[in-house]
């Protein structure tokens, strides 16, 4: 047996309950395939600030650290949302994916043949979109300095933050931005704003002179305002999207409800190396939490991204990805998926018919 350690943090609202299923479907999942998991589960985000008063404790970066990968529900919610910045919930999120260097985001938008009618774009558009969001996750405006709170020439309060990239940060993201391309069709978008931004000027200029490096790999560049229109306009013409921190958060929310909801869309955190961070795109969701009504599947699917990319554990991957697959053949659907003639579950619902389908069906070799 492969033994691996694994940090998990449910976090805030609807965190927990779908981590619980992830957690599940990874401890089968695995032990079909000779892998045993050790589960530390350590407080984080609203959570950790009620029980510690930081929204990312030492113990538990260190346990991230020390662990092949972290899984992490989601963290957040209405009643720490005026807390001061660093007593935030985001701001621990934000320190974590700092801690681990994880300065790689993938997100995978894939719209299920199962799920097209839960799109909101027309079928003949949503159909076959397959696309990945390589999100820059470590700098930019989330983190640039300066930032802050401060008073203008004429005693008028002003808040700022910058946006800022160094070459080494542009480079890295757009050497895993065009591998990733190289294993999917081998096109390459790059998303700024180089018509007005300095920083956007200069990320153009790195990402074309790392496109040297991969003569194979088809390269264009595209406004980040007309991106989000192409995005519904036209989603298939897109392969693989590499942008920096905030384009990236917004357009990866934006390319989820292509596939018929955020609920389906998970995330790998990566860095050079050390422990990944899996978790899915979308929040705590505090409007649905504690009511059982959460989609279970985007942290199904990280808890998968976490086996292949965070543990080269591809067999177990695809037994999960199978079984989300079984699962919605079979008809279940969650709130945010459901459409007439399919049978409407909660998450735990959802949760047992993916352990079904885990133990049913065996993917091919
Ligand atoms: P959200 O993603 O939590 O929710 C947006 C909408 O999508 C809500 O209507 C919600 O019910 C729905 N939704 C989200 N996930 C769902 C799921 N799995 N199944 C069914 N429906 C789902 O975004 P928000 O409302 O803007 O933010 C809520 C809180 O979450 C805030 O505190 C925010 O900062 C935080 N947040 C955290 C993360 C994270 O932990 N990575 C990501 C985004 C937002
Ligand atoms: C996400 C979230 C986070 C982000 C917030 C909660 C800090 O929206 O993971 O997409 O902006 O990165
Ligand atoms: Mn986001």
């Amino acid at each position: 047996t492969r033994r691996y350690s694994i940090t998990l943090l449910p976090g805030d609202g609807i965190g927990p309950e779908v981590i619980s299923v992830a957690k599940s479907a990874l401890v089968l999942a695995g032990s079909l395939e000779g892998i045993e998991f050790g589960f530390k589960e350590m407080p984080m985000g609203g959570a950790a600030l009620d029980l510690t008063g930081v929204p990312l404790p030492e113990e538990t970066l260190s346990s991230a650290k020390q662990s092949d990968a972290v899984l992490l529900g989601a963290i957040g919610g209405y009643k720490w949302d005026k807390n001061e910045k660093h007593l935030k919930p985001e701001t621990g999120l934000l320190q974590l994916r700092e801690g681990l260097k994880v300065f790689a985001n993938l997100r995978p938008a894939t719209v299920l043949p199962q799920l097209v009618e839960a799109s909101t774009l027309k079928k003949e558009v949503a159909e076959g979109v397959d696309l990945m969001v390589v999100r820059e996750l470590t700098g930019g405006i989330y983190f640039g300095k300066p930032r802050g709170f401060s008073k203008n020439e004429n005693g008028e309060e002003v808040g700022f933050n910058t946006e800022v990239y160094a070459a080494h940060e542009i480079d890295r993201i757009a050497r895993v931005a065009f591998e990733t391309a190289r294993k999917r069709r081998g096109k390459l978008c790059s998303v700024d704003k180089a018509n007005v931004l300095e920083a956007s000027m200069f990320w153009r200029k790195r990402v074309i002179a790392i496109a040297s490096e991969y003569p194979d790999i088809e390269l264009s560049h595209m406004y980040v305002d007309n991106a989000a229109m192409q995005l519904v306009r036209d989603p298939k013409q897109f392969d693989t999207i590499v942008t920096n921190n905030i384009f990236g958060d917004i357009l990866s929310d934006e390319a989820s409800m292509i596939t018929g909801s955020i609920g389906m869309l998970p995330s790998a955190s990566l860095g050079e190396s050390g422990p990944g961070l899996f978790e899915p795109i979308h929040g705590s969701a505090p409007d649905i939490a504690g009511q059982d009504k959460a989609n279970p599947l985007a942290t199904v699917l990280s808890a998968a991204m976490l086996l292949k990319y965070g543990l080269g554990e591809e067999k177990a991957a695809q037994r999960i990805e199978a079984a989300v697959m079984d699962a919605l053949n079979r008809g279940f659907r969650t709130g945010d998926i459901h459409s007439a003639g399919h049978k409407l579950v909660g998450c735990k619902e959802m949760g047992e018919e993916v352990m079904k389908s885990i133990e049913s069906k065996t993917p091919a070799a």
